[in-house]
C-alpha cells in the first residue's frame, strides 16, 4: 500500500496514480486504444455478435472516462456515427466498446467487493494494457500480481509502466497464452477475467481455453468475470455454471454509490461484472 501526503489522502493518491498512468499510456496509444497486433477478431456468436468492424468502435475506458468519451464526441475526434447508405438521413450510432475495464470498474473490484487481498495471489488473465495490476497494486496488499498477456506489444507497454512506477516487486507480466501456463492458474486466489477471449479468439478456441481453466483453477478461488460465467457457459454449450461456481458473498457493505478520490464508483455501472468462488470438485456416487 502507497504512503501518502498530509495535504492529500490516501484515496487522492492512489487516483492520481491510475490517472498518471493512463495519460502515460495516452501516449503511447492511438486514441482507439488498441494495437495493430492484436488482431480483434468480431464474436460470431453471443450478445456482441453485432460489433462487427465496419459497425463498431474502441474507445479504451480505462484511458478515457464516460466523460471524456463525451467530450470526445462532442469535439469532433471521435465520430459516433455514420450514413448507413451515404444516401439519406439515415444514420447509425457506432458501436462504441472498451477491451480495458475503466478506473471505476477497477475500484468497483479492489475497494468496493473483493476483500483484504494481504498475501493473496492475484491473477488477471488477458491483460493487455494493465488497468487491472497496476489497480491490484495501488489498491490493495496483493502479494503476487500476475498479468498473462498473449500480445508482445501489450506486455512491453506494461513493463514499461511497471517499471516507471517502481512496481516490480509485486507485479510480474509473462508474455504467453493462458493455456500454456497451468501453475499460474493453479496457485492463483483471485483470477480477474474481463472478457479475455471473446473478440481475441474464435468460438471453437474460446471453449478450449475454458476447459483448459475449470480444469486448472482451484477450488476456492475467487473469480471476478465480465460477463458473467452464466452468459459465457451459454453461448459456448458448457454446460452448467452451478455446478462449478457459486456467487461470491461479499464480506462487506457494498455501497451503492461512492466517491472514491474523485471518482465515482456506482454498483449499478458495474453490474455485469460478476463475483464467484470456485466449489470443490463434486465426487459422484
Ligand atoms: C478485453 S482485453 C482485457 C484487458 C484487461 N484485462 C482489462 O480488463 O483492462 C483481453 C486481452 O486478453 C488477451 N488474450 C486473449 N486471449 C488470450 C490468451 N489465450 N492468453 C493470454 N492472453 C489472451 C488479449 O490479447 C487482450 O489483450
Amino acid at each position: 500500500m502507497m504512503q501518502h501526503s498530509p495535504e492529500c489522502t490516501l484515496e487522492d493518491e492512489q487516483v492520481s496514480v491510475m490517472k498518471m498512468i493512463a495519460n502515460d499510456i495516452k501516449k503511447r496509444v492511438p486514441i482507439d486504444g488498441t494495437f495493430p497486433s492484436e488482431e480483434i477478431q468480431p464474436p460470431t456468436i453471443g450478445e456482441n455478435s453485432h460489433c462487427d468492424k465496419e459497425s463498431t468502435k474502441h474507445v479504451d475506458a480505462f484511458l478515457y472516462d464516460n466523460k471524456k468519451l463525451d467530450e470526445l464526441i462532442e469535439n469532433g475526434e471521435v465520430i459516433n456515427i455514420y450514413c448507413a447508405d451515404c444516401l439519406s438521413e439515415n444514420v447509425r450510432q457506432y458501436n462504441i466498446i472498451s477491451h480495458s475495464l475503466s478506473l471505476s470498474a477497477v475500484l468497483y473490484i479492489f475497494h468496493s467487493v473483493l476483500p483484504s487481498l494481504e498475501g493473496k495471489f492475484v491473477l488477471d488473465i488477458g491483460s493487455r494494457l494493465g488497468p487491472v495490476l497496476y489497480g491490484a497494486y495501488v489498491l490493495t496488499s496483493a502479494e503476487k500480481i500476475v498479468g498473462v498477456e498473449m500480445n508482445k506489444e501489450c506486455c512491453l507497454l506494461q513493463r514499461d509502466i511497471v517499471n516507471k512506477y517502481n512496481m516490480e516487486d509485486r507485479i510480474e507480466i509473462v508474455n504467453k497464452r493462458i493455456e500454456e501456463c497451468p501453475e499460474i492458474v493453479q496457485t492463483s486466489d483471485v483470477i480477474i477475467m474481463n472478457n479475455p477471449f471473446e473478440f481475441y479468439a474464435p468460438e471453437s478456441v474460446h471453449r478450449e481455453i475454458w476447459k483448459f481453466l475449470i480444469a486448472n483453477i482451484q477450488s476456492s478461488t475467487i473469480l471476478v468475470t465480465k460477463p458473467s460465467i452464466e452468459t459465457i457457459f451459454k453461448n459456448l454449450k458448457i454446460g452448467s455454471a452451478s455446478k462449478w461456481v457459486k456467487f461470491y458473498e461479499p464480506k462487506k457493505t457494498v455501497d451503492e454509490f461512492e466517491i472514491f478520490g474523485s471518482v465515482a464508483v456506482e454498483s449499478a455501472e458495474h453490474e455485469d461484472i460478476k463475483f464467484y468462488e470456485v466449489l470443490k470438485p463434486q465426487r459422484d456416487n
